[in-house]
């Protein structure tokens, strides 16, 4: 009896820890990992370029987010870590709309301006802050967030850290409207017509 107990208890355990692990990125057991034909030398692990985005707002459009993941960055594949730069024009135009991003919290902070910023937890309860330069914000992982220009003349810059190097982002607007889901479902779930359903279908797709 008391050893199919321990038993129970060690099983329960391995479930827990194996859980936990499918719940982030998975360890790697090599220090790190070259893409096939690739001999790494220092600047393998080197990324340049991003001076042009700390340093003001997005130029032609209201709201541009630089990423720095394992797509755009190799040496990242495997450690579990990735960076965004985000550039916000003046005013509401400036937004980041409603997103998630699946794999990863997201810890953000101000390098130039005002935002205001906010998520909604899984009881839809709202938390949201002003933030200025030098403050930071964490984003809980997998929760709904937005971010927008608090300034409506002066653009902001922010940069997130993310514990993933591929976190991932659902942008609502985009995943709901932007991907061929039928009208009809749409209608019956916001509860409106074919009509405004119409416009913001338009609105998100390209
Ligand atoms: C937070 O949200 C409330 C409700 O929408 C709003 O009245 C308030 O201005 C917001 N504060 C910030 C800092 O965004």
């Amino acid at each position: 009896m008391a050893a199919f107990r321990a038993g129970t208890v060690v099983l329960f355990a391995v479930l827990a820890v194996s859980l936990r692990a499918l719940a982030g990125d998975p360890d790697i057991t090599v220090d790190f990992i070259t893409p096939p034909g690739v001999t790494p030398d220092g600047e393998f692990f080197a990324f340049r370029g991003l001076n042009r985005v700390i340093s003001g707002g997005p130029s032609g459009v209201p709201f541009m987010v630089t990423k720095l993941n394992q797509e755009i960055f190799p040496a990242l594949a495997g450690q579990s870590v990735s960076l965004a730069v985000l550039q916000f024009g003046p005013g509401a135009a400036g937004v980041n709309p409603p997103h998630a991003h699946p794999r990863s919290a997201e810890l953000l902070m101000m390098l130039q301006g005002v935002l205001n910023v906010g998520f909604v937890d899984s009881a839809n309860r709202l938390f949201n802050q002003t933030l200025y330069v030098g403050d930071a914000f964490v984003f809980p992982k997998g929760l709904v967030h937005y971010q927008v220009n608090g300034d409506a003349k002066k653009p902001a810059v922010a940069i997130s850290a993310f514990g993933s190097a591929n976190p991932g982002t659902i942008s609502l607007p985009k995943t709901i409207f932007g991907s061929q889901i039928q009208s009809s479902v749409l209608e019956e779930s916001f509860k409106t017509d074919a009509g405004v359903i119409g416009k913001l279908v338009a609105a998100n797709s390209d």
